[in-house]
């Protein structure tokens, strides 16, 4: 049997893209597929963490033993981790979050019009900074996706968001991120340390976040 290493430790994994919608039909989105996020939560509930994981729409399985809450949008995505999030000692934090949604969603269907249509977005909370700025003795990870000064940017990103460190891939990377069943990431912490992991599978990058994660959890939580 798997060792019990995450007994008692409340973990919150959010997963998959959010959707935006324009009216009632039409929505902007991203082709996050949710593997990743879906990996961490059943990683963890095999190591035995109560685990509570937050999806966007995605064609993937509940893992077993794993609560799992469905969300489209990103303010819903906030409200269900932030809720969950109250009595959590990890956040992790693989959720493709659209940065902006629609100024104003329409009530109703929009008919078709001229030939260029503007769209007016406003941003959308940053939910992982959100969680930082009130951290607590929480755990928190978060993935970042960049095509240049990868391991500066995500330095910066886990410095402005107080996270513990950012998992950072690269889209253009074949048969890793999107959609694929395989993911080769650079483990980057706020000083701008950095350790590169080698191409692995999904699950396997989770296993290791894991492993990384449960060394920064207080003692306390286990003994
Ligand atoms: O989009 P960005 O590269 O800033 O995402 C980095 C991390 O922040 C990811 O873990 C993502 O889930 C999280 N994030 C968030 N809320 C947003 C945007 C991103 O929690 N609005």
């Amino acid at each position: 049997a798997q060792e019990q290493d995450l007994a008692g430790v409340k973990v919150v994994v959010s997963a998959g893209p959010t959707r935006e919608y324009l009216d009632p039909v039409r929505f902007v989105s991203n082709p996050s597929s949710g593997k990743m996020g879906f990996a961490v939560a059943q990683a963890a509930a095999g190591r035995g963490a109560d685990v509570t994981l937050v999806s966007g729409p995605v064609h993937l399985a509940t893992p077993a033993g794993v609560r799992r809450v469905d969300i489209e949008s990103a303010l819903d995505l906030r409200d269900a981790v932030l809720q969950a999030a109250q009595d959590a000692d990890l956040v992790v934090m693989t959720a493709a979050v659209a940065d902006y949604r629609a100024a104003d969603v329409k009530t109703e269907k929009e008919a078709k019009g001229g030939e260029t249509k503007t769209i007016e977005l406003v941003k959308n909370p940053d939910i992982l900074a959100e969680l930082g700025a009130d951290k607590g003795k929480r755990v928190l990870v978060g993935f970042a996706m960049e095509t240049h000064a990868g391991v500066e940017r995500a330095a910066d990103k886990a410095r402005r968001k107080n996270a513990d460190f950012i998992l950072l891939n690269y889209p253009t990377q074949e048969g890793t991120a999107f959609g694929g069943d395989d993911n080769q990431v650079t483990l980057v912490r706020a000083d701008g340390t950095h350790e590169a992991w080698p191409r692995l599978s999904k699950r396997e990058v989770a296993e290791r976040l894991l492993d990384r994660a449960g060394q920064l959890l207080p003692a306390a939580r286990l003994d």
